[in-house]
């Protein structure tokens, strides 16, 4: 499971110096192609609830979970709640470096409670964390 945060729904088009050209159904699309065998959902949203929602609904069957929770990461105590709740494995995502940004993207609500973290490859950051569920 694909998790997605407030604005990446833009990517592509959204600051593309710092998050690309691409946007993700098409970067999603090149992942679906180049892992077959892997079977993909994707959910993205603005709302902080909807995130925790989906978080629950899927994280006691699911196999892996790879978030990018964007700008919640540095504020969500319920989002950071959410991970530690749940029993499928989390990797957090990022598709810049949040450390070579301004100081309150340094810190990252995820974190404690991820199993993994994958900062600052661009979208491949996605890649490399479903990469360690295989
Ligand atoms: C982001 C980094 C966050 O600080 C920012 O708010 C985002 C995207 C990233 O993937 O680089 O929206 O999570």
């Amino acid at each position: 499971m694909i998790i997605n945060g407030p604005n990446l729904n833009l990517l592509g088009t959204r600051e593309p110096e710092i998050y690309g050209n691409l946007s993700f159904t098409e970067f999603l699309d090149e992942l679906k192609a180049k892992y077959t065998n892997i079977h993909f959902d994707y959910f993205q949203s603005n709302i902080e609830g909807e995130l925790i929602d989906k978080l629950q609904e899927v994280g006691f069957s699911y196999d892996g979970i790879v978030l990018n929770a964007a700008a919640y990461t540095h504020t969500s105590v319920g989002i950071g709640d959410a991970v530690k709740a749940i029993k499928t494995p989390v990797i957090e995502v990022h598709i810049s470096n949040t450390f070579d940004r301004e100081k309150f993207r340094h810190k990252s609500y995820v974190s404690p409670n991820a199993r993994g973290i994958i900062i600052g490859f661009g979208l491949q950051s996605y890649e490399l964390a479903v990469q360690s569920f295989i």
